[in-house]
């Protein structure tokens, strides 16, 4: 069976777009493929967090994974810090990448951006990333479009390591989904659904209230011809409320136009606010839940231990093969 890896950040809110273009891949992967989700909580740290709101964070997160329909008997879900060889395996792996290479990734450029005191985490960002991904011999790793570049540097240290040290790690694939690879933000259709955005109304987060969502999909951002039809170069905001549509209600783009052929955008927006509602209330019930019972403990010491042994392993023989310590099995 092939291996699956897949991180989300405990940063905030998980967004609309989280779910899209991660959550609801992983659960529609987790019957074909040996699957470990992790909380990367290590990664979140790159940028101050509130010690309280990072806890609550990585709890909710957790429950969150479950929640969308993950199964602990299936994949193995575990938080980052939890398990040592990441950070490990990551310095092992910054002293194979270039400074040069890290300061090009859009991310960091992003993040650091304007800012006076950057961390020098948000630089060595991508090679703990990569760690996380290689330690587990992983074939494919499911993402929004937004990480196509990280896993390529993943990718390129992989086969640095391997070529300099040892041919030890297994080169994965990403895998983007077709349609909603990247939600876009409501408020600015051009810019991507993200939960770090000052502007509330841009994000629909897994745990709002039915009416914030139908207020926010009424006043999310189209245009002014008043035609539904996908076109993103033209009609970024439509296009964008077109796929989150298709993508939930399972229905192609064509169909869905078709139907509103002739008719606004009041009907056409109070019907994505009802698919959204729809999907997002029994992922809140089992939330809530999860939130009041001693299940979640559980299943992430479970998940920790097997991670463990595995990521171990592997860590070793990184060791082994760059001439770290002394030599063990
Ligand atoms: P993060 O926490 O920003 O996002 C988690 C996942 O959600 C996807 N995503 C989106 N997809 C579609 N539209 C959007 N607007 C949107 N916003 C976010 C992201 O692409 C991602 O799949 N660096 C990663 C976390 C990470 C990781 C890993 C991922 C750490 N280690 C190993 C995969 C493998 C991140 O910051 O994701």
């Amino acid at each position: 069976m092939k291996t699956i890896f897949s991180g989300i950040q405990p940063s905030g809110s998980v967004t609309l777009g989280n779910y899209i273009g991660a959550l609801k891949q992983f659960v529609d992967l987790q019957n074909e493929y040996n699957c470990y989700f992790c909380i990367v909580d290590q990664h979140a740290i790159t940028v101050a967090q509130d010690r309280l709101n990072l806890r609550k964070n990585i709890k909710s997160l957790a429950a969150l994974y479950l929640a969308v329909g993950l199964d602990p008997e299936k994949v193995t879900l575990f938080i980052q810090s939890e398990v040592p060889a990441h950070a490990q395996a990551g310095w092992m792996l910054q002293c194979v990448a270039y400074i040069g290479e890290l300061e090009r990734m859009t991310q960091f450029k992003d993040k650091s951006q304007g800012k006076e005191a950057v961390s020098a985490g948000l630089l060595t960002y991508p090679p703990l990333m990569a760690a996380d991904i290689l330690l587990y011999n992983t074939d494919l790793v499911p993402v929004g479009e937004d990480q196509k570049q990280h896993l390529e540097l993943t990718r390129d240290l992989a086969e640095r390591f391997n070529k300099k040290y040892n041919d030890i790690f297994t080169i994965p694939e990403v895998r983007i989904p077709k349609v909603g690879a990247r939600i876009m933000s409501l408020a600015e259709p051009t810019k991507k659904m993200s939960k770090s955005d000052a502007n509330q109304k841009a994000f629909i987060t897994l745990l709002d209230e039915p009416k914030q969502i139908e207020k926010k999909i009424k006043s999310a951002v189209t245009d002014s011809d008043g035609i539904v039809k996908y076109d993103k170069e033209n009609k970024p905001g439509v296009s964008n409320l077109l796929s989150i549509y298709s993508i939930l209600n399972n229905e192609s783009i064509e169909q869905i136009e078709a139907r509103y052929e002739g008719k606004g955008y009041g009907d056409f927006k109070n019907d994505v606010a009802e698919v959204v509602v729809n999907t997002l209330t029994p992922i809140q019930e089992r939330y809530k839940q999860l939130m009041e019972s001693d299940e979640l403990d559980r299943i992430l010491d479970q998940g920790a231990e097997k991670a463990n042994a595995v990521a171990n392993k592997m860590v070793r023989k990184m060791e082994n093969a760059m001439g770290l310590g002394r030599k063990r099995k």
